[in-house]
């Protein structure tokens, strides 16, 4: 598995310990991570990880901002991307199992690096549970 991630400036510790530890698994990391431009860095990193997964480049996509907020909100403006907001364990699980969502996002200043490692593991081996949830990610897609 492949994963493209990116943070603003609010992130850059955490997502560089997400990185180590991915690194550590085995995993490959792609970091997009803009320029710091603390005006406007949390929609390009969105954007950037976005393009990575809708092109397949990466299986995966995390993002981090300062609480999340931002970078999902952009992220989620991309037709094909389900990016979940997690703060905890069950929203990690349900994210995958529930939503298939394809971007993790997590808020630096709500979590710690040890959560933040435990809710990106969840969403790592937690797998789409699919049946009645097919319908509902399909109409996800359906514009309005
Ligand atoms: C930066 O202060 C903060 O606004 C940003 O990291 C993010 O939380 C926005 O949603």
């Amino acid at each position: 598995m492949k994963f493209s991630i990116a943070s603003d400036h609010a992130a850059c510790d955490l997502k560089n310990h997400l990185i180590e530890f991915l690194t550590h698994q085995g995993y490959k990391v792609h970091d997009c991570t803009p320029d710091v431009n603390p005006a406007d860095s949390y929609s390009e990193a969105a954007d950037r990880v976005c393009a990575n997964v809708l092109s397949k480049e990466c299986d995966k996509g995390i993002l981090l901002c300062g609480t999340g907020q931002g970078t999902a909100i952009r992220a989620n403006r991309h037709f094909g991307i389900r990016a979940a907001l997690v703060t905890n364990d069950y929203m990690a699980e349900m994210a995958r199992s529930h939503n298939d969502a394809n971007v993790l996002v997590l808020g630096a200043r709500l979590t710690t690096a040890t959560l933040a490692t435990r809710m990106l593991e969840l969403f790592i081996k937690t797998p789409f549970e699919a049946g009645r949830h097919t319908p509902r990610i399909e109409r996800l897609e359906q514009l309005l």
